[in-house]
C-alpha cells in the first residue's frame, strides 16, 4: 500500500486509504462497522443451520464430505468477522446477547428451509453467488480489518457457489424428478436471493437506509440495486446452462440497458420476514440459543487453559 496520508480519517478516505483500529473515526462510522460485520457474522453462522440440516442426509459420502467443508468455512467466516468487529472495541459476547435478543439481525434469507436435497445446490450457487457479488467490493471496504477477512471469505466463497451449481448441474442431467426437484429449488431460492442485497436505492422501502452515507465512508462500493443488478446478469447465463427456467416472467435482456430486466420484488415479504415472520425465524435463534448454551464448556475451558498459559508465561 501507498505511503498512508497519516492517520486523519478525512485524508485517508480522501486517498482510498484504508481506516485501521488505532486511527480516530466518527463515532458514526464505528457504530455502522459494528452493526453491519456484526450482523456479516451473525449471518454466517446461522447460514450453518439451513445446510447442516442435510449432512446426516447427503447422498453420498462425497456429497456429505463437499457440505460438511462448506458448513465449517461458514462457522470460519464467522469467526473472522467477530474478530473483525472486536477491533472496534466490542466484545463478541456482547454482539451475540443482541443476536440472541433480537436487537441484531442475520440476513432473511436463512429464515427459509432447506426442503429437499436440491436447496444445498441451490444455496450454494445463488445464496453464496450472491454473497460473493456483495462481498467482492467489501474486500475494498475503507475499514482494514473488515477488507482483510473479505479476502479470504470470497476465496472460500467461490468454492461454495462451484459446488452448489455442480448439485444442480448433476440433478438437471438426472431423472425427471431430480429435475423437478432442481426446478422447485430454484423457485423457491430466486427472489429471496435477490433480497438479500437489501432492499431498493429508491422509493418507499428504501426509507431509513445506510447506502448513501455508507457509500460516503467507502463501506458500500455499490449501491444495492447495481449490485443486484449485476448478480441478474451473471446468473441469467448460468441457469439458461442449467437449464434451470429462473421463476420471473418480467426476465428478458434489454439491449439499451445492456442488462436483464426483471420483475417486481415483493418488499412486503422482505419486511415481514425481517419483522420476524418468516418460516424458520424462530427455529434458528432457538436452535442458536442451544448451541451457544451447550458450548459453554468449551468456552470455560478455553479460558481456564488461556488463564493457565498466561499464570505460568507470568511466573
Ligand atoms: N437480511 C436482513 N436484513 C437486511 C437485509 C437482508 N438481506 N438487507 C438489508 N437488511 C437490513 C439492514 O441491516 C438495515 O437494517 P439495520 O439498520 O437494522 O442494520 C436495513 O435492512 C436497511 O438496509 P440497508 O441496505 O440500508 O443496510 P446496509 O447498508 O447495511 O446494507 C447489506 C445491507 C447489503 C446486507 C450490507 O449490510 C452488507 O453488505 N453486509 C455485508 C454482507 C452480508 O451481511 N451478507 C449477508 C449474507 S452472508 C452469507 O450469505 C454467507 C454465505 O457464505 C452463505
Amino acid at each position: 500500500q501507498r505511503d498512508r496520508v497519516g492517520s486523519d480519517f478525512d485524508a485517508l478516505l480522501a486517498a482510498d486509504q484504508r481506516i485501521e483500529p488505532r486511527d480516530a473515526m466518527p463515532e458514526k462510522y464505528r457504530e455502522t462497522l459494528i452493526r453491519q460485520i456484526a450482523q456479516h457474522a451473525h449471518s454466517e453462522i446461522i447460514g450453518m443451520q439451513p445446510e447442516g440440516n442435510w449432512i446426516t442426509r447427503a447422498p453420498s459420502l462425497r456429497r456429505k464430505a463437499i457440505l460438511i467443508a462448506k458448513v465449517q468455512d461458514e462457522a470460519g467466516h464467522g469467526l473472522y468477522l467477530y474478530s473483525a468487529a472486536e477491533t472496534l472495541g466490542i466484545d463478541r459476547q456482547e454482539l451475540l446477547e443482541r443476536l440472541h435478543d433480537g436487537k441484531q439481525k442475520y440476513s432473511s434469507i436463512f429464515n427459509y428451509p432447506t426442503l429437499t436435497w436440491a436447496d444445498c445446490g441451490a444455496i450454494g450457487w445463488l445464496v453464496d453467488g450472491a454473497a460473493i457479488m456483495n462481498q467482492v467490493p467489501l474486500c475494498r471496504c475503507s475499514y482494514g480489518p473488515y477488507a482483510r477477512a473479505m479476502i479470504r471469505v470470497c476465496k472460500e466463497e467461490s468454492f461454495h457457489q462451484r459446488q452448489g451449481f455442480e448439485i444442480l448441474w448433476n440433478l438437471m442431467r438426472g431423472t425427471e424428478a431430480q429435475q423437478a426437484m432442481a426446478q422447485d429449488a430454484a423457485d423457491r431460492w430466486w427472489w429471496p436471493a435477490l433480497m438479500m442485497f437489501g432492499p431498493p436505492d429508491t422509493g418507499e422501502a428504501a426509507k431509513g437506509g445506510h447506502t448513501e452515507q455508507s457509500m460516503a465512508w467507502g463501506i458500500k462500493r455499490f449501491s444495492n440495486d447495481d449490485l443486484r443488478q449485476k448478480f441478474v446478469d451473471m446468473m441469467v447465463p448460468q441457469a439458461e446452462k442449467l437449464g434451470i427456467v429462473l421463476p420471473d416472467p418480467d426476465l428478458r435482456w434489454n439491449e439499451e440497458r445492456g442488462h436483464y430486466d426483471f420483475g417486481p420484488i415483493d418488499w412486503d415479504e422482505f419486511w415481514r420476514v425481517l419483522r420476524g415472520d418468516g418460516a424458520c425465524n424462530a427455529e434458528r435463534i432457538s436452535h442458536r440459543r442451544r448451541a451457544h448454551d451447550e458450548g459453554a464448556w468449551v468456552r470455560e475451558a478455553a479460558n481456564a487453559y488461556a488463564g493457565k498459559h498466561a499464570a505460568r508465561s507470568a511466573e
